[in-house]
């Protein structure tokens, strides 16, 4: 079997229901593998939920649950919510799988069997809301550290720590030697000077049960459970080993599997906010390292979401949820609006007047005037039977679809909506030119009239097979409008000429209904 191409999100804390900043990070994975497999590439593409830790176990407490069934009840929504986002995630991930703990007790055994871990006493501040030790360097001018790290403490305490400080040269220039591995440029920069600049720390891998017991129990000391980053970041490899994959399984667990394996290890690209880039990029190699596995081949870092220019944040109700907006707008306009206002990097402002703008500009008078004009014509004035090729608009499809194609493979998705956009923006003005409404009153315009509406009906099908991994429910409709079979879910299709003369087109509807705004 051939390696799938494999990609994955940030696995979200289970502590609270699910929000923009999620859905996007979700919403972007899913494009990625959509298009990846519309491009003809095998794909696995994975997503899941971060369930052990500290605050996981006071949100049960507070609840008067066991952590366990508090997760299970969170887990149902989260999946929900990834229903809801039309996720074409292969398998979902949760922390408390007893597939998911193997791993990470086996990658604790092998690390430590080979001298990475040991066992310390740490006497320092730490900070309780985030689960963190804290070290001078974390103090702010005034000697007092930052509010977000609420009640500091000194605390006493033994734990293991996984070396990392003898690690940061190899790091550094496999990041030079490999501009790709994390994306876009600026984050690597940030990284590459963050390593050349500072000492890394060992890395606290541990909490004592006493103090903290919802987690995986470290293998060679029960007195302790494994805390959350060697947990959490191992999902990535835990999933493949239990779909078989003999890459991680030969490094982990040299028995022979019985399952027929998939091969997904390395990770093609692991999705994850720009908040969580260390993790990644540093404490991540550095344990693949160690347990003999090769590093993932990206990291792409998106930017966070504010929403009127201020941090979302639920105490003070700056939020947006989804599954509202998408309630009210339809989940395809949703996935343009994020998709389309924010590349893949910066961060971006969810303002309502502009998601409202863009839906009425290029989605109801953009796109669905396009083909519900198009359609409808057709519809009208040949009864919805295609006729004879034509190619006026052939040359601009072509181009449009060799650019799309091109971005899709480098993830540039903004880019290739405004490609896709523009063809859009071709074809309704082709329809304002050529004015196919008059060419229908003068008989001796019918070959024409054939012409026009040949290339518009074209360009429609196109459109719907570039929209896919973008706007899945959409592309269907336009599809089904057409009057096509089968989902327009490979690029191969876009090439010009798919519609045969004498196909019967379906029945045209309005695909982004207008609202008052
Ligand atoms: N559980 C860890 C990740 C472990 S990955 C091995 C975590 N969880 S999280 O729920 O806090 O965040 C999950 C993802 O959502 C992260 O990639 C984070 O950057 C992203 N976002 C959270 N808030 C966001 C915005 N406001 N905007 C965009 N993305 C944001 O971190």
């Amino acid at each position: 079997m051939n390696k799938r191409f494999y990609i994955t999100t940030a696995i979200d804390y289970v502590n609270g229901q699910p929000h923009l900043g999620h859905a996007y990070e979700k919403v972007i994975a899913d494009v990625i593998a959509r298009a990846r497999r519309s491009l003809g590439q095998e794909v696995f593409f994975l997503t899941g939920l971060d369930e052990h830790g500290q605050k996981v176990q006071q949100a049960a407490q507070a609840e008067g649950k066991d952590p366990q069934a508090y997760c299970d009840k969170l887990a149902e929504d989260w999946k929900a919510f990834a229903a809801k986002l039309a996720l074409t995630n292969d398998d979902f991930v949760r922390t408390t799988d007893a597939r998911h703990k193997q791993v990470v007790q086996a990658s604790l055994t092998k690390v430590n069997a080979e001298g990475h871990v040991y066992k310390k006493t740490y006497e320092g501040f730490y900070s309780t809301k985030e689960e963190t030790f804290l070290t001078e360097k974390d103090r702010l001018p005034d000697g007092t550290f930052d509010p977000s790290y609420g009640e500091v403490v000194v605390l006493k305490e033994e734990n293991y720590f996984f070396k990392l400080s003898d690690q940061q040269q190899w790091l550094i220039q496999y990041i030079e030697s490999n501009p790709g591995f994390i994306q876009p440029d600026h984050r690597r920069n940030e990284i590459l000077g963050f390593l050349k600049n500072n000492t890394l720390e060992d890395l606290c891998i541990s909490r004592p049960v006493a103090r903290l017991n919802w987690g995986i129990p470290i293998p060679f000391d029960t007195n302790y459970v494994t805390y959350v980053w060697f947990d959490a970041l191992v999902n990535y490899i835990s999933i493949p080993a239990a779909h078989g994959d003999t890459v991680v399984r030969s490094a982990l667990d040299p028995r022979p599997s019985t399952l027929d394996p998939l091969p997904l290890w390395p990770a093609d690209i692991h999705v994850i906010g720009k908040d969580i880039v260390k993790f990644h990029a540093v404490y991540w190699p550095i344990m693949l390292k160690a347990l003999g596995l090769p590093l993932p081949k990206q990291l792409l870092v998106h930017g966070w979401w504010q929403k009127d220019g201020a941090k979302i944040s639920k105490s003070t109700g700056n939020i947006i949820d989804p599954v509202a907006v998408i309630n009210e707008w339809g989940l395809d306009a949703f996935r343009f609006y994020v998709l389309r206002e924010l590349d893949i990097g910066p961060d971006g402002n969810w303002t309502d007047a502009g998601f409202k703008s863009r839906y009425s500009a290029e989605l109801a008078n953009g796109l669905g005037n396009l083909v519900n004009r198009s359609l409808s014509m057709l519809k009208r004035y040949r009864n919805g039977v295609v006729p004879a090729r034509s190619n006026e608009l052939s040359a601009d499809a072509d181009k449009v679809i060799a650019e799309t194609k091109s971005l899709l493979e480098q993830n540039e998705l903004q880019k290739a909506l405004q490609s896709i956009w523009s063809l859009v923006t071709r074809a309704n003005q082709y329809v304002d030119r050529t004015a196919p409404f008059k060419l229908a009153k003068d008989p001796a315009q019918a070959q024409r009239l054939d012409e026009v509406l040949y290339n518009l009906a074209e360009t429609c099908r196109i459109l719907a097979v570039l929209l896919w991994p973008f706007l899945p429910g959409t592309a269907t409709k336009i599809y089904a409008q057409l009057g096509l079979s089968g989902e327009p879910d490979k690029l191969s299709a876009a090439a010009w000429g798919g519609l045969s003369a004498g196909h019967s087109i379906g029945e045209p509807a309005a695909l982004f209904p207008r609202k008052d705004v």
